[in-house]
Protein backbone atom coordinates (compact mmCIF):
# COMPACT_ATOMS: atom_id res chain seq x y z
CA UNK A 1 0.00 0.00 0.00
CA UNK A 2 2.74 2.33 0.87
CA UNK A 3 4.48 1.90 -2.33
CA UNK A 4 1.81 2.50 -4.42
CA UNK A 5 1.02 5.68 -3.50
CA UNK A 6 4.79 7.19 -3.51
CA UNK A 7 4.90 5.87 -6.74
CA UNK A 8 1.29 7.62 -7.93
CA UNK A 9 3.04 10.81 -6.39
CA UNK A 10 5.88 10.54 -8.58
CA UNK A 11 3.97 10.07 -11.86
CA UNK A 12 1.74 13.02 -10.62
CA UNK A 13 4.60 14.98 -10.27
CA UNK A 14 6.18 14.60 -13.16
CA UNK A 15 3.64 15.35 -15.36
CA UNK A 16 2.42 18.05 -13.73
CA UNK A 17 4.10 21.54 -16.13
CA UNK A 18 3.87 24.67 -14.33
CA UNK A 19 3.75 28.20 -16.14
CA UNK A 20 7.80 28.35 -16.40
CA UNK A 21 7.39 25.24 -18.25
CA UNK A 22 6.41 27.33 -21.62
CA UNK A 23 8.40 26.09 -24.62
CA UNK A 24 10.40 29.15 -26.72
CA UNK A 25 8.18 29.47 -30.37
CA UNK A 26 10.62 29.25 -33.40
CA UNK A 27 11.02 32.87 -34.57
CA UNK A 28 10.86 31.57 -38.27
CA UNK A 29 8.43 29.22 -39.79
CA UNK A 30 5.69 28.68 -42.41
CA UNK A 31 1.93 27.59 -41.76
CA UNK A 32 -1.55 27.12 -42.61
CA UNK A 33 -3.50 29.33 -40.75
CA UNK A 34 -6.98 29.50 -39.79
CA UNK A 35 -7.93 33.32 -39.45
CA UNK A 36 -11.37 34.32 -37.97
CA UNK A 37 -13.82 35.91 -40.79
CA UNK A 38 -10.96 35.73 -43.42
CA UNK A 39 -10.47 32.11 -43.79
CA UNK A 40 -7.82 29.74 -44.58
CA UNK A 41 -4.83 31.07 -45.61
CA UNK A 42 -0.73 30.47 -45.68
CA UNK A 43 1.80 32.29 -43.89
CA UNK A 44 5.39 32.59 -43.33
CA UNK A 45 7.22 34.21 -40.82
CA UNK A 46 10.85 35.47 -39.73
CA UNK A 47 10.70 37.40 -36.32
CA UNK A 48 14.15 39.73 -35.60
CA UNK A 49 13.90 41.82 -32.83
CA UNK A 50 16.15 43.97 -34.28
CA UNK A 51 15.96 43.71 -37.79
CA UNK A 52 18.28 44.39 -40.63
CA UNK A 53 18.64 44.83 -44.33
CA UNK A 54 20.26 41.23 -44.53
CA UNK A 55 17.84 39.76 -41.94
CA UNK A 56 14.45 41.78 -41.81
CA UNK A 57 11.40 41.08 -39.64
CA UNK A 58 9.01 39.77 -41.79
CA UNK A 59 5.85 37.98 -42.62
CA UNK A 60 3.87 36.77 -45.93
CA UNK A 61 -0.13 36.22 -45.34
CA UNK A 62 -1.54 34.36 -48.50
CA UNK A 63 -5.27 34.39 -48.14
CA UNK A 64 -7.50 33.53 -51.11
CA UNK A 65 -7.85 37.30 -53.25
CA UNK A 66 -5.56 39.48 -50.75
CA UNK A 67 -1.80 39.06 -49.98
CA UNK A 68 0.03 40.98 -47.92
CA UNK A 69 4.13 41.15 -46.74
CA UNK A 70 5.15 42.74 -43.82
CA UNK A 71 8.69 44.22 -44.26
CA UNK A 72 11.11 45.86 -41.75
CA UNK A 73 14.00 46.08 -42.46
CA UNK A 74 14.79 48.93 -40.47
CA UNK A 75 12.49 51.59 -38.28
CA UNK A 76 13.30 53.90 -41.07
CA UNK A 77 12.19 50.82 -43.71
CA UNK A 78 9.16 49.09 -42.34
CA UNK A 79 6.34 48.68 -44.80
CA UNK A 80 3.19 46.54 -45.60
CA UNK A 81 2.77 45.67 -49.14
CA UNK A 82 -0.60 44.37 -50.04
CA UNK A 83 -1.53 42.95 -53.31
CA UNK A 84 -6.02 42.45 -54.01
CA UNK A 85 -6.59 43.59 -50.83
CA UNK A 86 -9.39 46.20 -49.74
CA UNK A 87 -10.29 45.88 -53.88
CA UNK A 88 -7.52 47.31 -54.95
CA UNK A 89 -4.47 46.12 -56.59
CA UNK A 90 -1.95 47.09 -55.10
CA UNK A 91 -0.32 49.23 -52.30
CA UNK A 92 1.72 49.91 -49.66
CA UNK A 93 1.42 51.12 -46.45
CA UNK A 94 3.86 52.22 -43.63
CA UNK A 95 4.13 50.03 -41.00
CA UNK A 96 4.96 51.15 -37.44
CA UNK A 97 7.59 49.57 -35.14
CA UNK A 98 8.19 45.90 -35.36
CA UNK A 99 5.17 43.04 -36.69
CA UNK A 100 3.80 41.27 -33.77
CA UNK A 101 5.72 39.01 -31.53
CA UNK A 102 4.44 35.37 -31.28
CA UNK A 103 5.91 34.02 -28.47
CA UNK A 104 5.68 32.66 -24.94
CA UNK A 105 5.15 35.16 -23.39
CA UNK A 106 5.81 37.91 -25.47
CA UNK A 107 5.20 41.14 -23.14
CA UNK A 108 8.39 42.57 -21.99
CA UNK A 109 8.84 45.95 -19.46
CA UNK A 110 11.06 48.67 -19.36
CA UNK A 111 11.41 47.90 -15.15
CA UNK A 112 12.89 44.46 -16.12
CA UNK A 113 9.91 42.71 -14.35
CA UNK A 114 8.56 39.47 -16.27
CA UNK A 115 5.27 38.74 -17.19
CA UNK A 116 3.87 35.40 -15.46
CA UNK A 117 2.86 32.48 -17.14
CA UNK A 118 -0.10 30.35 -16.63
CA UNK A 119 -0.46 26.54 -17.46
CA UNK A 120 -3.73 24.59 -18.07
CA UNK A 121 -4.20 21.80 -19.99
CA UNK A 122 -7.43 22.34 -22.09
CA UNK A 123 -9.27 20.72 -25.23
CA UNK A 124 -9.36 23.02 -27.91
CA UNK A 125 -11.30 22.98 -31.61
CA UNK A 126 -7.97 23.39 -34.18
CA UNK A 127 -9.35 23.46 -37.86
CA UNK A 128 -12.47 21.04 -36.47
CA UNK A 129 -10.25 18.95 -34.37
CA UNK A 130 -10.50 18.80 -30.72
CA UNK A 131 -7.04 18.44 -29.54
CA UNK A 132 -5.97 18.59 -26.12
CA UNK A 133 -3.30 21.02 -25.89
CA UNK A 134 -0.80 22.96 -23.14
CA UNK A 135 -2.70 26.56 -22.58
CA UNK A 136 -0.17 29.33 -21.46
CA UNK A 137 -1.90 32.43 -20.03
CA UNK A 138 -0.48 35.54 -19.66
CA UNK A 139 -1.37 39.30 -19.01
CA UNK A 140 0.07 42.89 -20.13
CA UNK A 141 -0.22 45.16 -17.09
CA UNK A 142 -0.10 48.83 -17.29
CA UNK A 143 0.16 50.84 -14.15
CA UNK A 144 -0.56 47.00 -12.28
CA UNK A 145 -3.63 47.12 -14.42
CA UNK A 146 -4.47 43.91 -17.04
CA UNK A 147 -4.74 45.95 -20.29
CA UNK A 148 -4.29 42.60 -22.63
CA UNK A 149 -4.74 38.93 -21.66
CA UNK A 150 -2.81 36.33 -24.15
CA UNK A 151 -2.79 32.46 -24.82
CA UNK A 152 -1.28 30.07 -26.77
CA UNK A 153 -2.18 26.36 -27.45
CA UNK A 154 1.00 24.12 -28.09
CA UNK A 155 1.54 20.62 -28.39
CA UNK A 156 4.38 18.38 -27.92
CA UNK A 157 5.92 17.62 -30.92
CA UNK A 158 9.19 15.23 -31.71
CA UNK A 159 9.99 15.97 -34.88
CA UNK A 160 9.26 19.91 -34.83
CA UNK A 161 11.62 22.80 -34.02
CA UNK A 162 12.25 23.32 -30.20
CA UNK A 163 9.98 19.95 -29.76
CA UNK A 164 7.02 22.23 -29.90
CA UNK A 165 3.82 22.66 -32.16
C1 LIG B 1 1.68 39.21 -28.38
O1 LIG B 1 0.93 38.14 -28.96
C2 LIG B 1 -0.44 38.45 -29.13
C3 LIG B 1 -1.13 37.18 -29.60
O2 LIG B 1 -0.60 36.70 -30.77
C4 LIG B 1 -0.62 39.62 -30.06
O3 LIG B 1 -1.99 39.95 -30.18
C5 LIG B 1 0.16 40.82 -29.53
O4 LIG B 1 0.10 41.89 -30.46
C6 LIG B 1 1.60 40.42 -29.29
N1 LIG B 1 2.34 41.54 -28.69
C7 LIG B 1 3.48 41.97 -29.25
C8 LIG B 1 4.14 43.08 -28.48
O5 LIG B 1 3.97 41.50 -30.26
C1 LIG C 1 -10.28 16.25 -23.33
O1 LIG C 1 -11.25 15.40 -23.90
C2 LIG C 1 -11.01 14.01 -23.66
C3 LIG C 1 -12.04 13.21 -24.43
O2 LIG C 1 -13.35 13.71 -24.19
C4 LIG C 1 -11.04 13.73 -22.16
O3 LIG C 1 -10.74 12.38 -21.91
C5 LIG C 1 -9.98 14.60 -21.48
O4 LIG C 1 -10.04 14.43 -20.08
C6 LIG C 1 -10.21 16.07 -21.83
N1 LIG C 1 -9.08 16.83 -21.29
C7 LIG C 1 -9.24 17.92 -20.56
C8 LIG C 1 -8.00 18.60 -20.11
O5 LIG C 1 -10.34 18.39 -20.25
Amino acid sequence: MKLLISASIISFVSSTKTGSDHPTLPTRWSAVTDEPSVGTGFEEYLFEDVPTPESPSAMWSKYPGCQRLIYIASNADAHRYLLGCEAVDCCVEVQSGNQVEFQIPNVSYSSGKSADVTYNRVNITNFGDKVEVDEWSWDFEVGGKVVQSFKASTVECDECVNGVR
